[in-house]
């Protein structure tokens, strides 16, 4: 977990509650985060940047979108990253890197990390409700999540992880089509069931 403010360290909690090793940095010394991640995020390891990505299968990118231009993409490469970050200027301010519209933040992403495997999700659901609207496999009331990538072993492992943490995963064919779960999209911040979000997703689309 890369990122330990409002939304890493209850991505982290969640994580570990199913079953997954987590580790979790923010952009500096373990130390400064390790009252954070005990108390938000218990079982969740702080350590370096560096040291959290080195055994890493997945790395989550949870950090503001504004600070992403100084992220160095070679802490990452050959990686799956899942970005979770989301572009929006009221909160962010107005970011050159994000401001051509043909493209979606995260194939922005995508571009810049270009030595890693980019998948979007966990973008579109407020943090605070992440732990509470889990749900195990089969209940009616379980919500669904996009799962947006060009590679699909990738966009397997990522579905597999939202569908263990407490989600059905709704796969989007490509980082493009994941422009749907940004901010402004069909299902950003709203609450849905499988069958009601890929009808929100495929009204949008057509
Ligand atoms: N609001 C929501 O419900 C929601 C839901 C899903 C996704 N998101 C998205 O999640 C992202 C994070 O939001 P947030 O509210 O958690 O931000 P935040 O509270 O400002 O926390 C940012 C964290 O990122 C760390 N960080 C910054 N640069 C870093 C780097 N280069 N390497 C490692 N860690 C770094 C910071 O560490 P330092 O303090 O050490 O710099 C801090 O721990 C945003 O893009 C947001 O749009 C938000």
């Amino acid at each position: 977990m890369l990122g330990a403010g409002h939304v890493g360290p209850v991505i982290a909690r969640v994580a570990v509650a199913a079953g997954y090793r987590v580790t979790i940095a923010a952009s500096g010394d373990p130390e400064r985060i390790a009252l954070i991640a005990g108390v938000l995020a218990p079982g969740a390891e702080p350590r370096w940047a560096a040291d959290a990505v080195d055994d890493a299968d997945v790395v989550l990118l949870a950090i503001p979108i504004h600070k992403f231009a100084a992220f160095d993409p070679a802490l990452v490469a050959g990686k799956l990253v899942v970005d979770a970050m989301n572009y929006w200027p009221p909160v962010d301010g107005v970011q050159e890197l994000f401001e051509d519209h043909q493209y979606g933040s995260s194939e922005i992403v995508q571009h810049r990390l270009n030595r890693s495997t980019v998948v979007k999700t966990l973008n579109h659901m407020g943090y605070h409700e992440l732990e509470d609207e889990r749900r195990p496999v089969r209940s009616p009331q379980r919500r669904a999540l996009g799962v947006a990538g060009d590679d699909p072993g990738a966009v397997d492992v990522v579905a597999e992880v939202v569908e263990r943490i407490g989600y059905d995963s709704v796969r989007l064919g490509s980082l493009s089509a994941g422009r749907l779960l940004e901010p402004g999209g069909p299902v950003f911040g709203v609450s849905l069931r499988r069958p009601e979000f890929e009808l929100a997703l495929s009204a949008e689309a057509a």
